[in-house]
C-alpha cells in the first residue's frame, strides 16, 4: 500500500520534472483524451491497439504504426516515458519485411501489440494478432517476436493458431466427441448459436489451431503468463496459458463466454479478483463496453455491468479498450487506454485514457476533457475499495 502512495508520488514528480526539462517543447502536464498527443519531435503517436510495459523505472507504450489505411507498412512501434504524459519516439520496435514470402510483410495486418518480460531468459516477449497479406481477416493467427532491448529490434519467431489438437479445459467430454467437421448452419440462427456456444468452431478448428484475433497478454503476480484472445469467429473468448518463457501455449486453456462476442480484451487484478474489460464486436465503429470478473484466469467469468458511466458511456465515450494500466493496484486505481478509431484517416486514430478505479468489485470509469496525475493521488486518498 505504501509503495502504490509512493509510486503515485512518483509519478506526479516525474511530471513537474519533465515539465521543467522540456520546457516549450514538450511541457504537458495533463491527459487530454481525443485531442492529438503529440510526442517529444510534435508529432501525434502512432502507437494504437498499445499496451504499456514498466520496467526498470520507465514506461513503454508499444501500439500499431497506422498510415492511412489499416495494413502494417512500418510495424510496431515503441514510445518511451517516465511520467505517462509525456513520450519520447523511440523509433520502431517490429519491423515489417519487405520480403514478400515473409509472414510480416509490408500489406499484412499487425494488431494489438503487447510486451512483456521474461524474467528467466531476461527476454521482452511481443505478441500480436496477425493477419497473412491479401486474406482479409481469415488467418486469425498469433503471432511473437522477442528482443533483448524494451526498444527493440524484435525479432520475429513465428505465428501459428493456437491450442491445436488441445481440448480447453471446460469442455465437457461429450463436446470432444462430436462431429469435427463444421456443420453449415445459417448464421444467427438459433440453431447456430446454440451449436456454437456447444463448440461447433472448436472442433472444426481441433486440427489446425483456434482462431486468434483481438489479443492481450496478461502477466499474474507469480510470474504466470496467459494470452487472452477473440476466437470462434469473434464468438468466443480464449484463455490460455503460456509456457514458462513466454514463447508458446502450454496448451491449459478455456473458452470464456462462448457466443459473448467479446473483443479487444484488456485484463489488470484488483487484491485477488481478475477484472477484464471487453468491447462487442462493431468494427471500427465503437459500442458498449462489458466488464467481468473471475476469481481465477481460468474463471468462471462473471460479467458485471458497462464500465463506462455518464454521458456517452454506451459507446465507451467513442472509443474500443486495449488496456488497463495498474497505478494503485492496492486502492483499484488503474487507467483505462482505449483507442478512438478513424477508420477514414487511421493515423489520425485518437487516444482515450481516463482514470479507472475498481468499487465495491466493479471497475467504473467516467469521461474528462482534461485530467492529471494528481487526480488519482487525489482518488487513492479518497477512495476506499472494496
Ligand atoms: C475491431 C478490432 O478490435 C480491431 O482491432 C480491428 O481488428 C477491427 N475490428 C477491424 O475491423
Amino acid at each position: 500500500m505504501f509503495t502504490n502512495y509512493i509510486k503515485v508520488f512518483q509519478l506526479i514528480a516525474a511530471v513537474i520534472l519533465s515539465a521543467s526539462v522540456y520546457g516549450q517543447k514538450n511541457d504537458h502536464s495533463s491527459f487530454f483524451p481525443g485531442k492529438l498527443w503529440p510526442d517529444n519531435d510534435g508529432n501525434h503517436i502512432n502507437a494504437h491497439g498499445g499496451g504499456i510495459l514498466y520496467h526498470n523505472e520507465n514506461y513503454y507504450w508499444y501500439g500499431e504504426h497506422k498510415g492511412a489505411n489499416s495494413l502494417a507498412e512500418v510495424g510496431v512501434r515503441v514510445y518511451k516515458s517516465k511520467d505517462l504524459i509525456n513520450w519520447s519516439n523511440e523509433g520502431v520496435a517490429l519491423e515489417v519485411s519487405t520480403d514478400p514470402n515473409s509472414e510480416i510483410t509490408i500489406g499484412s495486418v499487425i494488431e494489438r501489440p503487447k510486451v512483456i518480460f521474461n524474467k528467466k531468459t531476461k527476454l521482452f516477449v511481443m505478441w500480436f494478432h496477425l493477419e497473412l497479406k491479401g486474406q482479409g481477416y481469415a488467418a486469425a493467427r498469433t503471432a511473437v517476436a522477442t528482443s533483448q532491448s524494451p526498444t527493440g529490434p524484435f525479432k520475429y519467431i513465428q505465428s501459428f493458431r493456437p491450442n491445436q489438437k488441445s481440448w480447453p479445459q471446460n469442455f465437457e467430454l461429450s463436446q470432444t466427441q462430436e462431429n469435427l467437421e463444421e456443420q453449415h448452419l445459417e448464421w444467427w440462427t438459433e440453431e447456430w448459436h446454440q451449436a456454437l456456444v456447444d463448440g461447433l468452431y472448436v472442433r472444426r478448428d481441433f486440427k489446425k489451431g483456434q482462431m486468434s484475433r483481438d489479443m492481450t497478454v496478461f502477466v499474474d503476480d507469480d510470474d504466470t503468463a496467459y494470452h487472452i484472445s477473440s476466437s470462434e469467429e469473434n464468438q468466443t473468448l480464449h484463455i490460455s496459458k503460456l509456457t514458462d518463457d513466454y514463447l508458446g501455449f502450454s496448451k491449459e486453456w478455456v473458452r470464456v463466454k462462448p457466443g459473448g462476442q467479446n473483443e479487444a480484451p484488456a485484463v489488470f487484478k484488483h487484491k485477488e479478483t481478475y477484472y477484464m474489460i471487453t468491447s462487442g464486436l462493431t468494427g471500427w465503429k465503437p459500442n458498449k463496453a462489458r466488464s467481468f470478473k473471475a476469481k481465477s484466469m481460468f474463471g468462471p467469468w462473471e460479467k458485471l455491468a458497462n464500465p463506462a458511466k455518464g454521458k456517452n458511456a454506451d459507446v465507451t465515450f467513442f472509443s474500443q479498450s486495449t488496456y488497463v494500466l495498474p497505478i494503485n493496484r492496492a486502492e483499484g486505481i488503474y487507467i483505462y487506454m482505449g483507442d478512438r478509431w478513424n477508420p477514414k484517416k487511421h493515423s489520425d486514430g485518437r487516444y482515450i485514457w481516463l482514470p479507472l478505479v475498481v468499487k465495491q468489485g466493479q471497475p467504473a470509469m467516467e469521461w474528462q476533457d482534461e485530467w492529471s496525475l494528481d487526480q488519482l493521488k487525489y482518488i487513492s486518498d479518497n477512495h476506499k475499495a472494496d
